[in-house]
């Protein structure tokens, strides 16, 4: 019977257990995008008992942060705080990912070259007017997620997972919703894949066969016209072909419209409302695991109860992450692999953590009030 005990390797890293930390949103970077000492902070404590700690979305390019506080990596000035972070992820034992990001037209405007970036110029923010980007634009976003990846390994990390999933720019080439190109970039899924392709070639090219490169992505949109469960599945393949190792299989569950003069915006969330069950994405993700032979990360609600132990069982799952319930009590993950899931001080699901970060503050919850306040500033070093 597999445990979330069970020492696990994937992509080459040999894992204490099968639980991780995914990606999340802080906002606790500061506004030159560098590691705060609250982003060491919240970490520290996530990482004390996963085996695996996937670091929230960090922008290629500054035109690229989905908020003012993401963390960045698009210069060098910024590694020495990446490599602090590090350090102190694999310093509590996990192993530590970065996840790079480039929010497209769902990005913070702070200005620059290729702000509002997207496939076809689909706009999801008043205030940043989407473009539709021409070949070399294209180009030269590959090169920002190269540099960035080789940045990350040279900081310290692990391994690191490009960003497909949720709607920013990679995701927006792959859904249907937001990619109408008639050049190569566009059509199919498969074509629609062009774009992420070439970022995976590019990263693999730069940090050589050893490097392990997760790739996140949608298992569903759960709108109509978005991708589908069948269109994932023919990414996954493509992305095994291009050099990725662990897929980390996400979704957007629901897509809500927000009414502004001359139209509706969309507004797409990535974690299930509170009247879903736990384990939702599994089946998908257990698919994905068998289209693309590839090791799976699964997450969706997974910090509720008994889910992680009994999907782990259940499912071919190769790791189950914990996004909310690990921002209520960063404990929990420890607490449930020695099945003291009586002692979680359990997420109400009140979004407050999502509610922060899109109203531009600091990440908070309603839960821990642990968690930092105010004004963040770059650490030392
Ligand atoms: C506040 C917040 C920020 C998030 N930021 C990211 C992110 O930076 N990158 C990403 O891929 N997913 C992000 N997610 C999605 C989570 O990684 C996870 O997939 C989602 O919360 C579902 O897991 P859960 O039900 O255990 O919370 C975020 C979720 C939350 C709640």
């Amino acid at each position: 019977m597999a445990t979330l005990k069970d020492e696990i390797t994937i992509g080459g890293m040999k894992l204490r257990n099968r639980l991780a930390l995914p990606p999340l949103t802080t906002n606790y970077g500061s506004p030159e995008g560098k590691v705060t000492d609250a982003i060491l902070r919240f970490y520290e404590e996530r990482s004390r008992d996963v085996g695996l700690v996937i670091v929230e979305a960090t922008a290629v390019q500054e035109d690229g942060r989905i908020l003012k506080g993401s963390l960045g990596l698009w210069e060098d000035a910024q590694a020495e705080g990446m490599a602090r972070l590090a350090k102190t992820v694999k310093g509590a034992g996990a192993a530590a990912v970065l996840q790079l990001n480039h929010a497209g037209a769902r990005c913070h405007p702070v200005g620059g070259p290729l702000q509002g970036a997207s496939p076809s110029g689909v706009t999801f923010n008043p205030t940043v007017p989407a473009f539709a980007l021409n070949e070399e634009q294209i180009r030269q976003l590959v090169a920002h997620y190269a540099r960035a990846s080789v940045r990350a390994m040279e900081a310290g990390f692990d391994g690191v997972e490009i960003h497909g999933a949720h709607l920013y720019l990679i995701s927006q080439f792959l859904s249907p919703l937001t990619n109408r190109r008639e050049d190569r970039y566009g059509g199919d899924a498969l074509g629609r894949a062009t774009f992420a392709r070439e970022v995976v070639k590019a990263v693999r090219d730069r940090l050589g066969p050893g490097a392990p490169i997760f790739f996140r992505l949608n298992a569903v949109e759960g709108v109509e016209g978005g991708q589908t469960e069948q269109d994932a599945l023919t990414v996954a393949k493509a992305m095994a072909g291009a050099g990725v190792d662990v897929l980390d299989v996400s979704l957007v569950p629901q897509v809500t419209f927000q009414e502004v003069e001359g139209g509706k915006l969309m507004v797409a969330s990535s974690a299930f409302p509170k009247d879903a069950p736990p384990a939702g994405n599994m089946d998908r993700t257990a698919e994905i695991r068998r289209a693309a032979s590839l090791p799976v990360i699964g997450v969706g609600k997974m910090g509720v109860g008994s889910a992680a132990a009994e999907a782990v069982d259940k499912w071919p799952v190769d790791i189950i992450a914990i996004g909310r319930q690990m921002i209520a009590d960063p404990d929990s993950a420890g607490k449930i692999l020695d099945g003291k899931t009586n002692e979680v001080i359990a997420c109400e699901e009140c979004m407050s953590c999502f509610g922060s970060i899109r109203a531009g503050k600091p990440m908070k919850c309603k839960v821990n009030k642990e968690l930092p306040g105010g004004a963040l500033e770059p650490i030392r070093t």
